[in-house]
Formats: C-alpha cells, sequence, structure tokens
C-alpha cells in the first residue's frame, strides 16, 4: 500500500507528547524513540485484531521525511492490510501536530509483520474480530 501525503491513513491508534527526555544531544528527538511509539501501536491493534498477545516478527522500510520536536504532538495511525494464518501485516503512519499550532506533518511510515502467539509463545492462528 503507498502512502497518501494529503492526511493520515488508518485509525487514529496511540498519541503522546515529544519530551524532552526523548532528544539526542542536538535537542532533536530519537528516531528509535519514533520507532518504539509505532511499534507500540502496531502491538495495540494486532493484539485487538487477534484478541491476544502478539509480537513485532518484522518491520520494513522506514525513512524520515520530517523531524519531530520537544512539544510536538506525535499522532500514530495504524491499518491492517493482511491478515495470514498467524501474521498480520500493518501499514503504520507516524504524523506530528506541531506544538501550540495547526500545523500537522507527516513523519514516516512502515510496514510492520506482526504475528499472534499462544500461551507457550508459539504461533497460533489469528481469530480476527
Ligand atoms: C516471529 C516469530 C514468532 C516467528 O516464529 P517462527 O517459529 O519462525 O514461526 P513461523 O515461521 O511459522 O512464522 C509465523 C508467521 O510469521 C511470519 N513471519 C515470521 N517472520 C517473518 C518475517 N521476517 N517477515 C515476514 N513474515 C514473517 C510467517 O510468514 C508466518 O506467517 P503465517 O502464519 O501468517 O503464514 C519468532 O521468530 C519470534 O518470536 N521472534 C521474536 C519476536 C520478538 O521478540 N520481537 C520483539 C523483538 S524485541
Amino acid at each position: 500500500m503507498s502512502a497518501r501525503e494529503d492526511g493520515p491513513q488508518g485509525e487514529l491508534t496511540l498519541r503522546t507528547l515529544a519530551m524532552p527526555a526523548d532528544t539526542n544531544p542536538a535537542g532533536d528527538i530519537f528516531g528509535g524513540w519514533v520507532l518504539a511509539q509505532m511499534d507500540a501501536a502496531a502491538g495495540i491493534r494486532s493484539a485487538e485484531c487477534a484478541r491476544g498477545r502478539t509480537v513485532t516478527a518484522a518491520l520494513r522500510e522506514v525513512s524520515f521525511k520530517s523531524p519531530v520536536k520537544v512539544g510536538d504532538t506525535v499522532c500514530i495511525y495504524t491499518s491492517v492490510t493482511n491478515i495470514g494464518r498467524s501474521s498480520m501485516n500493518l501499514y503504520v503512519e507516524c504524523w506530528v501536530r506541531r506544538q501550540y499550532s495547526e500545523e500537522r506533518q507527516k513523519v514516516t511510515d512502515a510496514h510492520f509483520i506482526m504475528v499472534a502467539l499462544d500461551g507457550q509463545g508459539k504461533p497460533r492462528a489469528v481469530k480476527s474480530a
């Protein structure tokens, strides 16, 4: 699935504030922190979809288009694009709303592959909602 640039795609799954503790020494937000928010959102959405425990199996093609600044509201949108036997493909977008502003910018997007697990940590069939 390709990303439309005119607005967020998918369901708003996670919203949080970029804080000073999440910056590098230059004062910019770490890319790894952004990926952690996307991973958390993929975890929330896939667990809802699978109605149980899931794990991140793979993450594909991440490139950052805009920076995240302290005070920005970070919004993560998710779409379930495919469900296999135990795996789910999710398209995840990260957008920011700039501090004290209506301005919204896309930061990055990525494809996550999440896998439903049983109680022993082995892949199990997805019981989709
Ligand atoms: C992901 C994991 C559960 C797969 O276990 P496995 O025993 O290799 O299971 P399988 O080969 O049967 O794969 C299970 C499903 O995941 C898919 N899958 C696994 N790795 C994949 C990858 N790298 N890319 C795409 N799909 C993948 C398989 O295609 C399969 O999909 P399906 O059931 O819908 O057909 C296992 O490797 C694991 O637990 N990895 C660690 C995950 C983790 O800890 N993530 C957080 C890191 S901090």
